[in-house]
């Protein structure tokens, strides 16, 4: 058996090391635009060949997949199902596992998804507007002086996501400032270069509570939910600085426990049962809008909020990165078996298993990383850990035949796993250590995640969350928006 790998990061040697533990004991092949030195390994051990390209462009990898003929494809990052690489691939008879161009609108535009939400009448509607230029956009921001977050409309690779809490009404004026700046700066400078949507601008109301993300294999008819895992965007300790891809994941059984005989977790069972639903409405949604199968993963990033419960902030039409490495560690079935079934439509048939464990990923990062990339890359890179025992994942890293160079962006993924959250850290602390750039420029990664702390606060965020939605769902107001008006009472907004 032959599977022909699409893309060259952390998530694609995660994916590529599941595959090569399959029974089928499949030949794996690989196009990316760098090559990724843990594909590389496994792409010779195995007799493939890794063909450098551009995964965006669908004449590359179909003429990597014609020279290869493989029984399938495994598509792994977001922008080439935009591009339409898995149609092209589909066009000319060769299965793929990746969201085609119209399902993956999903994750395209974020004001789509949102409109499908309502459109279907799906749980977690939040409010929201969307504009095709700034000058639109003006007027309502004057006169809508609440909480908001302000987002490109298009994924934009995690920037320019701005949430500002508008609660004092003396700083009005500014907040208004500062919400017209940065919409501006969304549409002129965040979606500058993205011409394939419409909408460029969404503003949408604030909530708040934990988040995680549930990714799932679906077949287009059965939808199997994988563990919640939580992201970790911001650059340093304590979600400070920058947001960046993720810098690091957490996950423990299915419903992000904090150990794995621990009852304490930051979302309940049946709230991880709810959003998996969730999700599976907005693929049915998505599929019946366009009339297209979705052959693949759909991933919901949620939060767990006071107005709703369960809360699609943005949906994703691949694996996550770190969250793969997550997801894929406690993966117990075959997942080229995962694979052929999705291909064949019979996901029901395959019974899809995964370990009670604890997981924490924490990505290794270049200094410069996000913000000035060019200085982040190229620097040696030396791992005193074995990278191939699974411990370590390489991400943006160029393999140039004469050692090991960083890409500019997260070098390597280290893996640590336990019974519980607090010792799978510990253990992904200790091979973080172990990675050095040889010319002396400097690393980081965030040593806070899946830490008792951490952990407990987010599980602390929940607990304040449910009992507000709960209480909500007991009074028949779930997803309502009440206001108090002297004199006339509780009343229904909106
Ligand atoms: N409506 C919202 N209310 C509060 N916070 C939000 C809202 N939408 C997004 N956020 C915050 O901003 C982050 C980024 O937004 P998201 O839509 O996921 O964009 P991206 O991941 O592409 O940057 C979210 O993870 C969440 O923390
Ligand atoms: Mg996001």
């Amino acid at each position: 058996m032959k599977i022909l790998l699409v893309g060259g990061g952390g998530r694609e040697h995660a994916i590529a090391e599941s595959l090569a533990k399959s029974s089928h004991c499949p030949k794996v092949y690989c196009v990316s635009e760098l090559i990724n030195p843990g594909i590389r390994k496994i792409v010779s051990s195995g007799g493939g060949e890794y063909f450098r390209g551009d995964t965006n462009d669908p004449s590359a990898v179909v003429g990597a997949a014609l020279r290869c003929s493989p029984d399938f494809v495994f598509v792994g990052p977001e922008e080439p199902n935009f591009h339409g690489i898995p149609d092209a691939l589909e066009d000319k008879g060769i299965p793929c596992i990746g969201a085609s161009k119209e399902v993956a609108e999903l994750e395209l535009s974020k004001a789509s998804m949102r409109d499908l939400q309502w459109k279907y009448k799906i749980p977690g509607r939040l409010w929201y507007k969307k504009f095709k230029t700034f000058e639109e956009a003006v007027p309502y921001i004057e006169e809508y002086a609440e909480s908001i977050a302000l987002k490109p409309a298009r994924q934009a690779g995690g920037k320019g996501v701005k949430v500002i809490e508008d609660f004092q009404v003396y700083l009005q004026d500014d907040k208004r400032k500062v919400k017209k700046e940065h919409a501006e700066s969304i549409v002129n400078e965040y979606m500058k270069g993205y011409d394939d949507i419409e909408y460029k601008l969404l503003i949408e109301e604030r909530v708040w509570g934990p988040e995680y993300t549930v990714q799932c294999f679906t077949d287009g008819r059965t939808v199997v939910p994988m563990p919640a895992v939580q992201d970790n965007k911001h650059a340093f300790d304590g979600d400070l600085g920058p947001e960046t891809g993720g810098m690091g994941s957490i996950s423990c059984c299915m419903n992000l426990r904090y150990g794995v005989e621990d009852e304490r977790a930051v979302i309940t069972e049946g709230e991880y049962q709810r959003s998996a639903e969730i999700v599976k409405m907005m693929i049915d949604a998505i599929q019946r809008e366009t009339g297209k199968k979705y052959h693949g993963i759909s991933a919901g990033q949620m939060m767990l909020t006071s107005v709703w419960g369960p809360t699609v902030i943005e949906m994703y039409s691949r694996l996550g990165d770190p969250e793969a490495a997550n997801v894929l560690t406690m993966l117990k079935t075959d997942l080229v078996d995962i694979c052929e079934a999705i291909i064949c439509e019979d996901l029901n048939k395959v019974k899809v298993e995964f370990e009670d464990q604890a997981v924490a990923v924490k990505a290794v990062c270049p200094e410069g990383y996000p913000d000035r990339r060019d200085l982040a890359k190229g620097h040696p890179v030396s791992i005193s850990a074995p990278s191939n025992s699974g411990g370590i994942l390489w991400a943006s890293a160029e393999d140039t035949g004469n050692g090991v160079v960083t890409g500019g962006s997260r070098v390597v993924e280290c893996i640590g796993t336990g019974d519980t959250l607090p010792e799978a850290s510990a253990r992904a602390e200790e091979l973080c250590m172990g990675v050095g750039l040889s010319d002396g420029w400097k690393l980081f990664h965030r040593s806070d995640i899946g830490t008792e702390k951490s952990i407990l606060r987010r599980i602390q965020l929940g607990n304040m969350a449910r009992e507000i939605y709960q209480y909500r769902e007991r009074k028949g107001l779930l997803g309502k928006r009440m206001i108090w008006i002297p004199g006339k009472g509780l009343m229904e907004v909106g």
